[in-house]
């Protein structure tokens, strides 16, 4: 197995593995003690590599990381005679291993787990950071701790059975990444579109491991999320507030999030790259233009963990690269949105 790289966070030493193959899981944790966290696509589409596994299969999709299938995860935990010895490691993208980390976290008060993320979007973002959680009604990941995984095992084989539409998702993220801290990349990204990225092996796996270990960074710097941490949710306060209305996924909502962001940051900070982003996200297959009914968005968006009493901390762009958080008063963001639509 390939060496791993460490990071080291305020309350825990995370072991990352890139490019290895999920065989290796069984060197990292035994398989008489282990049980395995997927969903139904993951686990239909590489069926071959849970032989042998404790193996729990949820149904896929956002509406099910949600309490009853904490309770059921756990039911299954105690089935398997699961003790405070065992590790779960959950094989699958964003709402697995969000699930299976808030599992994991209060089953007998905290056991060990690790994440194999299978979905791009997982890769390069949900399973990195420590935050855990699931949904409750419309308010996404409102219950949930901060707990870091002890492994990433990052096995690019799984990438082979991604639909579509994951993919851009995925792109969501990446781009995002890009605009608040990496204007290299940006301009790399500019170079490729969906289709010619995804030939690119060498390329696109370097740029999962760039975006992972630029995500791991601000993590470090940043674990409890009192300043660099914030950048990262650039168009997700909009964008989640979308996402639980509409019928977007993460990353169309996020995209649409992202180019509302650069509206205001023209406005407010004198942002000039909008264009390119709108360019940018375009080719990943990224929508940036929602109609919306705004006073519907904006109850849930009211509700938004960034809100401080009266104002919303907002993530704007200075340029590209270079992402700022700007408090700003909930009636002038209700302004500024209105006049976008
Ligand atoms: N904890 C965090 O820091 C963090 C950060 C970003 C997003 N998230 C969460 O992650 C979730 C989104 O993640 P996601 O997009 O991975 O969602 P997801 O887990 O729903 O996966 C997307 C879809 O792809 C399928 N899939 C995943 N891997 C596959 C594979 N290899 N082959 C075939 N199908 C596959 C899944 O079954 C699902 O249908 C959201 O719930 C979001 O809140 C968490
Ligand atoms: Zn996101």
């Amino acid at each position: 197995m390939k060496e791993s790289v460490s990071y080291r966070f305020t309350s825990a030493e995370v072991k990352y593995y890139f490019n290895a193959r999920f065989s290796a899981l069984s060197k990292l944790t035994g398989k008489d003690r282990t049980v395995l966290i997927t969903d139904e696509n993951v686990y239909r589409n590489h069926i071959s590599k849970f032989r042998g596994w404790n193996t729990i299969v949820l149904k896929p999709g956002e509406e099910f990381k949600v309490q009853a299938t904490v309770d059921s995860i756990i039911d299954q935990l105690i089935a398997f005679q699961a003790d405070r010895q065992f590790t779960l490691v959950g094989v699958g993208g964003g709402v697995v291993s969000d699930l299976t980390g808030y599992v994991a976290s209060v089953f007998m008060r905290g056991i060990s787990f690790g994440f194999v993320p299978t979905s791009l979007l997982a890769m390069v973002d949900a399973s990195i950071g420590g935050k855990n959680g699931i949904d409750v009604g419309p308010y996404k990941n409102l219950v949930g701790v901060i707990k870091q995984p002890a492994f990433l095992l990052f096995d690019f084989s799984f990438l082979s059975t991604l639909p579509e539409a994951e993919w851009s998702n995925g792109f969501a993220e990446i781009i995002k990444h890009a605009c608040i801290l990496d204007a290299a990349a940006f301009r790399l990204l500019e170079k490729y579109d969906l289709s010619s990225v995804k030939k690119d092996k060498k390329f696109l796996f370097g740029l999962i491991e760039r975006n992972a270990r630029l995500k791991s960074g601000v993590v470090k710097r940043d674990e409890y999320e009192k300043g660099e941490r914030r950048l990262l949710n650039f168009g997700h306060t909009l964008g989640h507030a979308l996402e639980t209305q509409y019928i977007l996924s993460h990353g169309q909502a996020v995209a649409i999030g992202m180019t509302y962001a650069c509206h205001f940051s023209e406005g407010l900070l004198g942002f000039s790259g909008t264009e390119r982003v709108v360019k940018l996200l375009g080719q990943y297959g990224l929508p940036t233009h929602a109609a919306f009914k705004t006073e519907k968005v904006f109850e849930i968006l009211k509700m938004d963990k960034k809100r401080v009493s009266r104002e919303m901390n907002y993530i704007m762009l200075e340029k590209i690269g270079k992402a700022v958080i700007l408090p700003i008063p909930l009636k002038e963001l209700e302004k500024w949105i209105k006049g976008l639509q």
